[in-house]
């Protein structure tokens, strides 16, 4: 039988969870076709990667560069014009920050598959994605690894007697280093992940644990569980990602090599029986260490509780996007970032109860807003 392949678009096709997808539909070409590819600016690879796999829409936000590309037979069209096409049957979403809401929420709005690899994205659009995924029929489908592994747990055990679940973290490149130094690192030390190899933005973010913040919402708003329910375990080693206790007594942890191939394959073939294409060193090799992380050094983690009710995500995402970035360009302290943040969240808590987020038009002004105040914030610290 000739059945047609899966069409993919893949948002972000550059960057590190881009070009891992690509490699995982080399694997799987009877199954996947690439139909649009997206970057920012980096027009040398995207470029490579056009004449490569031939799809048959490109799309470059820069507007400075998107204009530099001309492959024949391949078309520029618009993110959202490239998510609406009845080609694509999947969108990838790789892209950092708070750019990486509006195509989630465009997929989710045309009924879509999307494998979200953009944490920033679920915080953001909240409830105001979730109900409309829910009328559409759209599959939101996570790609972090530790949200992956629960989605396997959750998925097999079901969620009715869940006592606690447990999402661990590397711990970063100043796992151990003294609190006191941290205010002297700088932009390269910060970069050097000792695990994984992904974009400056969510390095930095692994950095500061910032990241984890967002992964226990992203825990709580993917599967619809509370967020005091969700704790952090530092796990040096990466195998373990994530783990469920359940009220019999019983914990079921998932464990892989640290790739993230897999759970990016795990997405795409979601209901699939699938073999992973590649090797990956055994997971038996080391002890495998778990323990509380230090909240004084790290206390952006905290943030992950103190923001978890829908809309101050919106906050903390964006004041996080504004205070990473100005750390990238030398001009705030690597322990700045946290202190904006903190004071940003402070200025919105005082009314966000009365702040109405019921749209994507309410969610984009709600960000607009907490990145002038987090601005306005930072200019004290350069
Ligand atoms: N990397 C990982 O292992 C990993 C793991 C879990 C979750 N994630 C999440 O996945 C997302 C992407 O991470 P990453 O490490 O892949 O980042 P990355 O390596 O920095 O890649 C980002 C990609 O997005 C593109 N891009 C940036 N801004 C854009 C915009 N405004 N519009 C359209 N495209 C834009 C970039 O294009 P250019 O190259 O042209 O700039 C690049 O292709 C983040 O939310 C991150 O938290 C990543």
């Amino acid at each position: 039988m000739n059945r047609r392949k899966k069409g993919v678009a893949i948002l972000g096709s550059t960057g590190s969870i881009g070009r891992q997808t690509l490699e995982v539909i080399e694997s799987f070409k009877d199954i996947f076709e690439v139909v649009a590819l997206t970057a920012n600016r980096n027009i040398d690879l995207i470029y490579e990667q056009i004449k490569k796999y031939r799809p048959k829409y490109f799309y470059v936000a820069s507007e400075e560069f998107r204009y530099e590309i001309e492959v024949d037979g391949v078309e520029f069209r618009t993110q959202k014009e490239i998510i609406m096409s009845d080609e694509v049957d999947l969108v990838v979403v790789g892209i950092p920050g708070f750019d990486s809401l509006e195509p989630v929420y465009e997929s989710v709005r045309c009924g879509k598959k999307v494998a979200v690899a953009s944490k920033e994205a679920i915080l953001c659009g909240g409830k105001v994605i979730f109900s409309i995924a829910e009328s559409t029929k759209a599959k939101i489908l996570p790609i972090d690894s530790e949200h992956s592994s629960l989605w396997r747990i959750i998925d097999k055990y079901g969620k009715d007697n869940i006592k606690k679940v447990y999402i661990t973290a590397s711990g970063g490149p100043f796992l151990n280093l003294p609190k006191e130094e941290l205010e002297k690192v700088k932009i390269e030390d910060a970069l050097k992940h000792p695990v994984w190899s992904m974009g400056k933005k969510i390095t930095i973010d692994s950095a500061s644990l910032m990241n984890k913040a967002f992964e226990v919402i992203e825990a709580s708003y993917l599967f619809g569980i509370p967020s005091d329910i969700v704790s952090v375990k530092i796990h040096p080693e990466a195998i373990v990602h994530s783990a469920v206790e359940y009220k019999d007594g019983t914990t079921i942890m998932s464990a892989h090599f640290p790739d993230m191939r897999i759970p990016i394959l795990y997405s795409m073939l979601y209901g699939d029986d699938f073999e992973i294409p590649f090797q990956t060193p055994p997971i038996w090799d080391k002890p495998l260490r778990f323990y509380d992380p230090d909240v004084e050094k790290f206390p952006a983690i905290l943030f992950g509780w103190r923001c978890a009710e829908y809309p101050m995500p919106v906050v903390l995402v964006s004041a996080d996007d504004v205070a990473v970035e100005l750390f990238l360009e030398n001009r705030i302290k690597f322990t700045d970032i946290t202190k904006i943040i903190d004071e940003t969240l402070s200025y919105f808590e005082n009314y966000s109860r009365s702040i109405n987020v019921d749209t994507i038009e309410d969610v984009f002004d709600l960000s607009k807003e907490a990145k002038n105040r987090a601005l306005n914030i930072a200019q004290k610290f350069f």
